[in-house]
């Protein structure tokens, strides 16, 4: 059983993963819905929240029925950083994360998210910072190093854990590689293995099936999976993987009803949060693979992509429902 502080977060939780513009509100209710135990919040700037940047602020909204829920922050300024913590704390999440692993260059150049790689010692002093500025469990989300030749994940996590980090989440992936190439398990299975650990230990990176998600779980020993993509559009893939994990088989792919549904509710919440215009446009991106697999569809997902008139979108999906209500979809 994984506890992050005196959070129970069962056997083997899957996180949603913190993803920029995808991990808000209506994406994160539809997760959890469909069965995603941790949620994390997006990342967000800790000098855009000493700023009271409108934009950085609206993204500390949670909400009761998510929990447990983390905010994550990023920034490399100690004093910007330990300000943000008292900003999040009003929120009332369960969890802060530090973000030390976004390998964007305007991130980087600044020394935050992955930018850190390149200075350990700062890393653990401002994750030993934080810890004591909160009462609230902090947990950092990091990659594997900075390039292959700096690897040092498990001595890196090691140190975080004795300043009192509570848990660590681990992409397979160096900031180096960005996103290219495979995710490798074996440094994180490292990290578990290492007989000083005893906080939980997640991997991320590429878990895009059951079978994957189980391989974390038996072949690696991790604590949890971390599941970013491959819930994109799909907030299916929590239920499967849970499903997959208690049956051993797969369960069958939603119907066109379900996904119209939550394609209508996902809309709808966007909108209700955001507003009309930035929640038609940022919930585009869900749209091709809540359909994926429907043959012709380019006609229909051109409307849902590119009209900024909800409405017209809405009236996409009803088409849609009409027009393959019989369609059966295939793994
Ligand atoms: C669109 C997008 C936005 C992301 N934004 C964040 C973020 O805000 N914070 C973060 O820690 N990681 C972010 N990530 C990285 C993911 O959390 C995750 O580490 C990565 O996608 C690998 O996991 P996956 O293979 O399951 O997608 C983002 C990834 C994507 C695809």
């Amino acid at each position: 059983m994984a506890k992050i502080g005196n959070i129970d977060v069962g056997d083997f939780p899957l996180l949603l993963a913190p993803m920029e513009d995808v991990s808000d509100p209506p994406f994160r209710a539809l997760c959890k819905e469909q069965g995603a135990d941790i949620m994390y919040t997006e990342f967000i700037s800790s000098e855009g929240l000493i700023r009271d940047a409108a934009k950085s602020v609206m993204k500390l909204d949670i909400y009761e029925k998510e929990r447990p829920v983390g905010i994550q922050i990023f920034g490399a300024n100690l004093e910007s950083m330990l300000e943000s913590v008292e900003i999040v704390e009003k929120s009332g999440p369960d969890i802060i994360d530090i973000n030390f692993g976004c390998p964007v260059k305007k991130v980087v150049s600044k020394g935050a998210g992955a930018g850190i790689l390149k200075d350990i010692d700062l890393m653990v002093s401002l994750t030993e910072a934080m810890v004591k500025h909160t009462k609230l469990p902090v947990t950092v989300k990091t990659r594997l190093g900075w390039d292959h030749d700096s690897i040092k994940i498990v001595e890196v996590a090691e140190r975080l854990q004795d300043v009192g980090c509570q848990a660590i989440s681990i992409h397979g992936r160096t900031r180096a590689q960005m996103y290219k190439g495979e995710a490798d398990w074996k440094p994180i299975a490292e990290v578990k293995n290492n007989p000083r650990m005893h906080i939980p230990v997640f991997g991320n990176g590429d878990v895009d099936s059951p079978e994957r998600a189980l391989e974390m779980r038996d072949k690696y020993g991790l604590d949890g999976a971390m599941i970013g993509r491959a819930s994109i559009g799909y907030p299916w893939f929590f239920r499967e993987v849970k499903h997959y994990f208690e049956t051993g088989e797969h369960l069958d792919p939603p119907t066109m009803l379900e996904r119209v549904d939550a394609a209508r509710r996902h809309l709808q919440m966007a909108i209700d949060w955001k507003g009309e215009k930035l929640g038609v446009f940022e919930t585009r991106r869900h749209y091709t693979n809540y359909f994926k697999g429907i043959p012709h569809f380019k006609e229909y997902r051109m409307k849902m992509v590119t009209s900024d008139d909800a409405a017209d979108v809405f009236a996409a999906f009803d088409e849609v429902e009409q027009e393959f209500d019989d369609f059966v979809f295939t793994r």
